[in-house]
């Protein structure tokens, strides 16, 4: 039986997520829940978690008068409880303060350097905070700041660091995804990638010397420094991963992350596996940026909504169906609270939550004993191959669409013969529970309650799904 591990990247805990962490979280769950029906629960692991040392975790508790434990602990549980909102399925909530990513982080630093991978040098050059990356000057913008984080001040090193010998893995990376054994999707991002390969790869730091940065894992081969965040947190996957059984052979592995990290997964995160002699990712999927309101979400600028409020005001599946029908799939996407107000209305108050009442209400007054409907085949969607959500869920408005079409042209409230009738009603029941399971992946609750509601044999007309937003 194959195995399949889905991870989405781990968030920075200097602020809670928002609405665009959200939709790696819906998307790599969807694709989690539709997995399951096909390999089974147990098959499928599903990583999210956090991402809590390096410089902008310890400035921010260090603004607000806490240790950097207690602050990185604090956002960790408010992104717990924004993740939980949303419904995602994950297996693992993992922190990167967790004592057995600590141990795996070490053991994995300590197998790259006794690979020869890893020596010490001098760093001379700027470092972005928010990416925390460092930066050559053709990366920042006429300012001199992160086209990223223009709103943080480029920082200028010249510091005694690890380096990793990643300029020695650039032939096997462009072999790994010229070949495809490494997938990069969507293909825009491919070519992205090994443009960047092209331009040559240098070696890259991965320690930090504590007086620098002390909130960090301490490297094993020097206590004056302290694993660089980006390598302590990729190593994340593997944490969970290995023991559970999911880094083997028999597995697929697939990362999601946002198009800012693509590189490092891509790029770095295959380097660093080769040098310690485990086996790489199969895919990694790269989504775009969600905005809010045609700007970028950020917090200087003050546009922030947290996944909570919107899921409290609209529902959980209304904020899952939305941000995937909506989300940047490929390309950036703009989302607003009108706009989500546009969709409940027109794809769920009217679309799925009417044809669902409409059948039930017939169903009903018909009094007919359901109980001998046709099994229902499951359906492939066009999604494994490229996870185009986007696609099915138009897809599956389509198949509502037809549905509400034979209702209409049927007309099931005028026939008086009961046989032909009933075959009517069998037709559209079965084929509402048939849409309903389609859905599962996507809005998990709304789905069970159709389900649930035409696998009664007595067939009841129910309160609205979703009730009309004015
Ligand atoms: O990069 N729209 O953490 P992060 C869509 N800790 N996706 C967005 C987004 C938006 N507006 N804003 C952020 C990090 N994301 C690292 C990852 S993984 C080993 C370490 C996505 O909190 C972003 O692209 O800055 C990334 O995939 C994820 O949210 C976490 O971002
Ligand atoms: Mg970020």
């Amino acid at each position: 039986m194959k195995k399949l591990f889905i991870t989405t990247a781990i968030d920075y805990t200097n602020g809670v997520i928002h609405i665009g962490h959200a939709y790696e979280k819906i998307l790599a769950d969807s694709y989690a829940r539709y997995q399951r029906k096909k390999l089974g629960d147990s098959n499928v692991l599903f990583t999210t978690g956090t991402d809590e040392h390096g410089t902008t975790s310890q400035k921010a508790a260090e603004k607000r008068g806490l240790t950097p434990l207690q602050h990185v602990t604090e956002i960790s549980n408010l992104d717990q409880e924004q993740i939980d909102a949303l419904n995602i399925s994950y297996t693992r909530f993992i922190r990167t303060t967790d004592e057995d990513h600590k141990a795996k982080a070490e053991e994995f630093f300590q197998k790259a350097y006794a690979a020869g991978d890893i020596y010490k040098a001098t760093y001379k050059g700027f470092y972005c905070e928010g990416c925390e990356a460092h930066k050559t000057l053709s990366e920042l913008d006429e300012k001199g700041q992160c086209p990223n984080h223009p709103s943080r001040q480029i920082q200028e090193l010249d510091e005694e660091n690890y380096f990793f010998k990643w300029s020695k893995y650039q032939g096997f990376l462009k072999n790994l995804i010229e070949s495809n054994e490494l997938e990069i999707k969507p293909e825009g991002k491919r070519k992205e990638m090994l443009a960047f390969l092209e331009s040559g790869l240098k070696d890259i730091t991965v320690s930090r010397p504590k007086y620098k940065v002390s909130w960090g894992i301490q490297t094993p081969v020097d206590s004056a420094q302290v694993i660089y965040v980006w390598f302590d947190a990729l190593i994340n996957y593997v944490t969970e991963g290995l023991p559970k059984g999911f880094w083997d052979e028999d597995t697929e592995i697939v990362h999601f992350v946002g198009k800012d990290i693509a590189r490092w997964h891509t790029l770095l995160w295959p380097a660093m596996l080769k040098s310690v002699g485990y086996r790489l990712p199969n895919k990694v999927y790269v989504h775009g940026f969600v905005n809010l309101n045609g700007r970028k979400i950020s917090k200087s600028l003050g546009n922030i909504i947290l996944p909570t409020e919107l899921v409290q005001k609209y529902g959980v599946d209304a904020v899952r169906y939305y941000l995937l029908k909506q989300g940047p799939i490929v390309e950036d996407s703009d989302i607003s609270e009108e706009s989500l107000k546009e969709v409940y209305n027109s794809d769920l108050a009217n679309g799925l939550g009417n044809t669902v009442a409409r059948i039930a209400k017939m169903a009903e007054k018909s009094g007919f004993v359901f109980n001998d409907l046709p099994s229902i085949p499951s359906d492939d969607y066009p999604f494994e191959k490229d996870f185009r959500v986007d696609l099915v869920l138009a897809h599956l408005k389509e198949l509502l669409g037809n549905l509400d079409k034979h209702i209409n042209e049927n007309e099931p409230w005028k026939i008086e013969d009961e046989e032909k009738l009933k075959a009517v009603l069998i037709y559209e029941v079965g084929e509402i529970t048939r849409i309903a399971k389609l859905y599962e992946p996507f809005v998990p609750n709304t789905s069970n309650k159709i389900i649930a509601q035409f696998s009664n044999s007595h067939i009841k007309a129910q309160e609205g799904l979703f009730p009309k937003i004015k």
